[in-house]
């Protein structure tokens, strides 16, 4: 296949990008680099089949350039960061929504149908239904940035039903692993690190949350791929299990072999627009024969690990 990978140099389209080439695809990978890793793409860069255009999706021009003959498109790139929403009201509109929107032009004037858009749980905002499945009902966003992926979502779908494309929208929770550069275990090693006598805490530590390794979601994302035949195919990422943040700093700070002083900031929210609770029901997938192989725990040891050989990463973001 040939493919377009928006977001490339980013933690999840880096490396699904890896796993393209590996796989013999040939691969366009598209990324204004601004949150993205040039070194996440030095084993692409040495491949014949890759090519790296430095664009922004919001230059509609250079978007449909970079189409050309694409007969797939992975869209990643985007605004991944829930938490600073209310800081930049209108980021996550442009990057998120107009974004995707100009891919979806830029695919109808290239002919291109075939998209797979990473979408995200918190779409769900604080749902009612718990493990929630990808029918819950109208859900109320709580989000800038889950607003803005529900907009995206509707687009993709318009554009499905408008122009003859198939879509794969994927509602990830949080991915961890090798190459993560923001999130909780981020921020925590970040902080222990620095002073591993405290580790201060966004609410109470009691939120409930799903997380999924990397090279899982990758796997899920191919055999979703693969098998799903509807003209647009939704589907929850996840794991069938979740764990408070306390347990995840229990895990961090065993590996770690400190035993920090707790500073919460209180609340049984961290932040406008976090979930306490986000638990996904992922048996649409898993009927397709998907199976992850770590659990969050070992999800988690791994980012750990993996940003110990990596502490340049801490300053980047
Ligand atoms: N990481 C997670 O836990 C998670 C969870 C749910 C959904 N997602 C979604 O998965 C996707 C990838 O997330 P990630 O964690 O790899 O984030 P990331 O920040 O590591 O990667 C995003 C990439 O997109 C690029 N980019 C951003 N805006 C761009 C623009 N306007 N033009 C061109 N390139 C642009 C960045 O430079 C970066 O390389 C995002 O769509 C995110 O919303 C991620």
């Amino acid at each position: 296949m040939r493919c377009l990978v928006t977001g490339c140099a980013g933690f999840i389209g880096s490396t699904l990008t890896d796993r393209l080439l590996a796989l013999g695809n040939e691969v366009t990978g598209y990324d204004n680099f601004s949150t993205g890793q040039r070194e996440f793409l030095s084993g692409a860069l040495d491949n014949a089949r890759f090519t790296l255009v430095e664009g922004d999706l919001l230059d509609p021009d250079r978007v449909e350039a970079a189409l050309d003959g694409a007969e797939f498109v992975f869209h990643l790139a985007a605004n991944a960061d829930v938490r600073f929403g209310t800081e930049h009201p209108t980021k996550d509109l442009h990057q998120n929504t107009i974004a995707t929107v100009n891919v979806l032009e830029a695919m109808r004037k290239n002919g291109v149908r075939r998209i797979a858009f990473s979408s995200t749980g918190s779409v769900y905002g604080e749902a009612r239904v718990i493990p929630t499945p990808e029918n819950a009902s109208s859900p109320v966003q709580t989000s800038l940035y889950g607003a803005s992926k529900m907009a995206a979502e509707g687009f993709i779908e318009a554009y499905c039903e408008g122009f003859d494309m198939q879509a794969f929208i994927f509602r990830f929770v949080s991915i961890l692993g090798e190459r993560y550069t923001h999130g909780h275990v981020f921020d925590f090693y970040k902080q222990l690190r620095a002073h591993p006598g405290v580790l201060n805490v966004l609410g109470n530590g009691k939120q409930r949350k799903s997380y999924l390794y990397i090279q899982d979601c990758i796997d899920a994302i191919f055999t979703a791929i693969e098998k799903g035949q509807a003209k647009v195919n939704l589907f929850n990422l996840g794991l069938d299990e979740y764990c408070e943040v306390n347990d995840s700093i229990g895990w961090i700070c065993d590996e770690l072999g400190v035993k920090p002083e707790l500073n919460y900031s209180g609340g049984d929210r961290g932040w406008i627009g976090d979930n306490p609770f986000i638990f996904l029901d992922c048996s649409a997938v898993r009927v397709l024969g998907w199976r992850p192989k770590l659990n969050i725990r070992e999800g988690v040891l791994r980012t750990v690990r993996y940003l110990q050989q990596r502490p340049e990463l801490l300053d980047r973001r």
